[in-house]
């Protein structure tokens, strides 16, 4: 939003997915490898529709990258929709005389889904015209923009991971107190099909989408985003636009289906007196180091955020996603041609979608630290971003006089 701008286009029939990034600066290897893993990363997770076998989701770049680096110049990413040969003529860019559209249009909304209002608000007759682009499948295009994001995040030693932590009911007993991106951690949670950490938990949550499934419902669920090596410092408190944990939410909360936001213990917090969430400081051992390089906390209920500015503990968000809206048994509603009663449409859909949700929850984190990263440090080139970080990193070692009294 101040140094990232990036928009998305595309339906989720139609030839394919782009997105337009701006702001990136020049410099910034890209490993294609690591974009085409964290492609793959969205399409998994048990419960997806049949949709992800039919796409592998491939990222094209198509400008701003030159030899392997991006120049400073919009980076634009395309990428195809398979399934798009297989929707002809139903999502056919060019005009079509009357004879040749598929003849039946469809009027009966999803509850749950944007088919009712982006009906009315863009005075449609069909609800094809809403439903691909409110379709989820817009989130493959954020994920390939956080591939970005998080490239460039790993040049200043910030780090990404997202876990499940509720699925249809199951909560699991998510360990707090373990290091999340220790590296077996993170191949376990590749591993998992509801990417969960807690094993027990996981078959549980996997019997709940089996059962939904054969039910013809649909489930929902919690996951977790954490962020590690952000420093003191970036967001701000100074404005209500620029508080981090506002922008988080709103980008967390921009994921289709997504309906709770929290930072740290946020919820559970509201339930406590003020002596049991605040994070104690102290400052650990005695020395001549500067008393900033010294400060500690035994807990971080703040979730790394407090006055809308990152405070140098790990950032902790967590998201509550709503069942999918689309029902093989689907759920009532009315013809708005005729006012009939009748059922929802129901088309070809995931029973649960979480383990994915998380993923772009990944990216989309990703995306609002990359922008509070480059607003803090400015710069055109790397080389300039990675100086002014070092400069920063300095200052701060000497923030502060020594504890010594
Ligand atoms: C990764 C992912 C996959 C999704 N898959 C589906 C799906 O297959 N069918 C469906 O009806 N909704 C799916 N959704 C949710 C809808 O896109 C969402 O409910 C809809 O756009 C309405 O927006 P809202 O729920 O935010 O109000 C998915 C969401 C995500 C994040």
């Amino acid at each position: 939003m101040f140094r990232l701008r990036w928009q998305t286009a595309g339906e989720s029939h139609g030839p394919g997915l782009t997105a337009l990034v701006d702001g990136i600066p020049a410099g910034l290897e890209i490993d294609f490898g690591v974009l085409a893993m964290e492609m793959a990363r969205r399409q998994r997770g048990h419960g997806r529709g049949g949709r992800m076998k039919i796409e592998t989701d491939a990222v094209r770049i198509t400008a701003g990258v030159r030899y392997g680096r991006t120049t400073g110049g919009p980076v634009a990413l395309w990428i195809e929709n398979r399934d798009y040969e297989n929707w002809q003529p139903v999502t056919h860019p060019e005009p079509l005389g009357a004879a040749e559209r598929p003849s039946r249009q469809r009027l009966r909304p999803r509850p749950g889904h944007a088919d009712l209002v982006g009906l009315v608000k863009f005075g449609h007759d069909d609800v094809r015209d809403v439903l691909e682009r409110a379709s989820a499948r817009e989130t493959a295009a954020r994920v390939g923009v956080g591939a970005l994001a998080k490239q460039l995040l790993a040049q200043f030693d910030v780090a990404i991971m997202s876990h499940v932590v509720a699925l249809g009911g199951v909560t699991a007993n998510a360990p707090t107190d373990v290091d999340h991106f220790a590296a077996e951690w993170l191949q376990a949670l590749e591993m998992s099909p509801v990417r969960c950490l807690d094993a027990g938990a996981a078959i549980a949550m996997i019997a709940a989408i089996d059962a939904a499934k054969e039910s013809g419902d649909t489930l929902g669920g919690v996951f977790e985003v954490r962020a590690r090596g952000l420093p003191i410092g970036l967001g701000s408190y100074t404005q209500w636009n620029r508080k981090l944990d506002g922008r988080l939410a709103q980008a967390l909360m921009s994921i289709p289906a997504i309906k709770g936001v929290e930072i740290g213990e946020g919820f559970a917090s509201a339930h406590a007196p003020g002596s049991a969430v605040h994070d104690a400081l102290f400052v650990d051992g005695s020395g001549s180091n500067a008393v900033l390089t010294r400060l500690r906390r035994r807990s971080n209920r703040a979730g790394g955020l407090e006055g809308g500015v990152t405070n140098g503990e790990e950032l902790v968000a967590r998201a509550a996603m709503k069942p999918i809206a689309t029902l093989r048994r689907p759920v009532a509603s009315v013809d708005l041609a005729t006012g009939e009663a009748v059922r929802a449409t129901a088309e070809r859909s995931d029973v649960c979608a979480v383990p994915a949700a998380a993923v772009v929850g990944e990216a989309m984190t990703a995306i609002t630290l990359a922008d509070a990263l480059l607003d803090k440090l400015g710069g055109d080139s790397m080389q300039e971003s990675l100086a002014a970080w070092r400069r920063y990193r300095e200052s701060l070692s000497r923030a502060f006089g020594a504890a010594e009294p």
